[in-house]
């Protein structure tokens, strides 16, 4: 398959240009930067230079692709409007492509809001984090899009061998002596490997339905505070109890994305929804969450 990634340097995309690499798919890969390009080229993808600031120069001309696959994300106040401009130049160079295209877009967990002690799944509603409540209308879009094969994909909290959203843990460990979890250390976070994640995204280019949603999650919750604790052992802080810093100092820190570190929350990768007919099951095996703590 001649597949287009935006985002394929990124925490997600990389490792799934790497998935695709692997299975002998060719992949086209957005760039924003010489770095990056540097970077795609090295993994054997082909870069195509732009940014999805400015999406109508290089929207305009590209090759002859079967799927695209949105993972790209720049972190600030402006993200949805640079979505929607995104979309609103990338979805009419589709339609104008000489064969359908897939388009797998990336939701996110913090789109389901604290779920508590319930399990969320993909039929759970919307009850996005502010700052990303931007993305809602964006994925509908994509789903309802008529003159490509929308699907969307809401990754837990990824993390990876070399970083994820446990870099920060580790960074805490190495800089500060102590590891800081938001809003309190029985804060459940679902996860997955970004690994695993990738499998997700290559199994739903291959086989989801037109206008499905899958949940990327491998395990349903974890209290952020076992995690925080393994990060101590490691560092050689034996039993030392992670600190807790409010979501509003973090928010200070970070941005008012990072609210959603305080998110209670489980969710299921194991459900799926399908708005049209005839989708097959696709989940990740909960058994292969690799190298947690
Ligand atoms: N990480 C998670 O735990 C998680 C969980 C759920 C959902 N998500 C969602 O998944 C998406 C990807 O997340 P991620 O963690 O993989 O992000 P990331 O590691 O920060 O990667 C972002 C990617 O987007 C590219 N990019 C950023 N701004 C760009 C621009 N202006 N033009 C072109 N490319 C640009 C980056 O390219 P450069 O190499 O040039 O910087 C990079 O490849 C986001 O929408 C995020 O909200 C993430």
């Amino acid at each position: 398959m001649r597949v287009f990634i935006l985002g394929g340097t990124g925490l997600i995309g990389s490792a799934i240009v790497q998935a695709l690499i692997a299975r002998g798919h060719a992949v086209f890969g957005l760039a924003r930067s010489d770095a990056s390009a540097a970077r795609l080229a090295g993994w054997g993808v082909t870069p195509i230079g732009g940014d999805i600031r400015a999406p109508e120069p290089w929207a305009r001309i590209l090759p002859p692709i079967e799927a695209v696959v949105h993972a790209a994300c720049d972190v600030n106040n402006d993200m949805g409007a640079i979505d929607r401009q995104l979309l609103d130049s990338l979805l009419p160079a589709l339609a104008a492509q000489p064969q359908k295209p897939r388009f797998i877009y990336t939701g996110g967990c913090w789109l389901f809001g604290a779920t508590g002690d319930d399990v969320g799944t993909e039929a759970t509603p919307f009850r996005p984090l502010p700052a990303f409540a931007w993305m809602v209308p964006n994925l509908q879009r994509v789903l309802a899009a008529t003159k490509i094969d929308g699907i969307v994909i809401h990754p837990a909290m990824v993390y990876a061998r070399a970083g994820g959203v446990f870099h920060r843990f580790a960074q805490d460990a190495a800089e500060r002596r102590t590891v800081r979890v938001v809003a309190g250390a029985e804060v459940c976070w679902p996860l997955v490997h970004s690994e695993d994640l990738a499998d997700l995204y290559v199994l739903a280019l291959d086989r989801a339905p037109a206008g499905s949603s899958y949940i990327g999650a491998a395990v349903e919750g974890i209290a952020v505070g076992e995690i925080a604790r393994a990060f101590a052992r490691r560092f050689g802080m034996r039993d030392q109890e992670p600190e807790v810093a409010s979501a509003d100092v973090i928010a200070t820190e970070l941005g008012e994305w990072a609210r959603g570190y305080a998110l209670h929350q489980r969710l299921s990768g194991r459900r799926r929804r399908t708005t049209s007919a005839g989708g097959r099951s696709i989940s990740i095996r909960s058994a292969r969450s690799r190298d947690l703590a």
